[in-house]
């Protein structure tokens, strides 16, 4: 036990070390700075999150920060053996397209905590992919492979964000240690391609199926692309704060 402790505080100090830059480097002009004492601080960390949107639409290269539009997710592999929904299936090169068009509705920091909650809402997001699925689902046998799409609309997300401080030199670093994300959808419309060996009638039916029953199966999945989503974001998030410290991002 003592030794896989140690091991870990190793490993830690190394990935720190790979991780955080040893000199700092300028901050970009297109990161809005905002002050500790600021006493609109929420409005302004708002701001600055929504001059970053041209940006993610088009990368942030020297950050390591690939586009959102699409955003891709190369795999998701839900696997459940019981439920309402007990299936496996695989999804592959999963292009969501909209994400960048977010709305923030509400943004609460807690400086003390290290902690930030930002309320978000997306108009639609299209989503296409590669998927192979086989399983039940609602207690109805379903199985195939190929191109999926699916419109989602009226989307409404919380990400919670828990950072804790870690010193490097004489720089104060913030590392995202919990990166949440939960999210609500208005409504849903998906395409499964070629289910069944591509038996058309079923196929149809199978589709019928999902779309009239998708909140419920939706439920069951949305865990597993949450916590995808979440790894994500909480990487771009890192690779901002790892580069540049804590008193350059929000100086006092
Ligand atoms: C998604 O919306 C597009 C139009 O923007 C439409 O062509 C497509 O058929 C829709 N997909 C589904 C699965 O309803």
């Amino acid at each position: 036990m003592l030794c896989k402790v140690i091991f870990c505080i190793v490993l830690q100090q190394c990935l720190y070390q790979g991780a955080f830059g040893a000199t700092v480097p300028k901050l970009p002009s297109y990161f809005k700075i905002c002050h500790q004492s600021d006493a609109n601080l929420a409005k302004c960390i708002k701001k600055s999150v929504e001059e970053l949107r041209p940006l993610l639409v088009k990368g942030i290269p020297d950050l390591d920060i690939p586009s959102v539009e699409p955003l891709i997710i190369p795999e998701v592999i839900i696997d459940q053996g019981s439920g309402p929904v007990s299936l496996r299936s695989v999804y592959k090169d999963i292009k969501v397209y909209g994400p960048s068009k977010f709305t923030i509705k509400d943004i609460k920091v807690d400086l003390e905590k290290d902690k930030m909650r930002i309320k978000l809402w997306i108009p639609s997001l299209k989503v296409s992919c590669k998927y192979s699925i086989d399983g039940k689902i609602l207690m109805m046998p379903i199985a195939g492979s190929g191109l999926s799409t699916a419109n989602y609309s009226n989307i409404e997300a919380t990400v919670i964000l828990r950072a804790e401080q870690i010193k490097k030199g004489d720089n104060i670093y913030y590392n995202v240690k919990d990166f949440y994300v939960n999210f609500d959808i208005g409504d849903a419309k998906i395409h499964l391609d070629d289910l069944f060996n591509g038996d058309k009638d079923l196929g149809e039916a199978m589709n019928l199926f999902l779309n009239d029953n998708w909140r419920q199966i939706a439920n069951e999945i949305k865990p597993v692309l949450e916590d995808n989503i979440a790894m994500i974001f909480k990487k771009f998030a890192n690779k901002i704060f790892h580069k540049y410290p804590k008193n350059i991002l929000i100086p006092k």
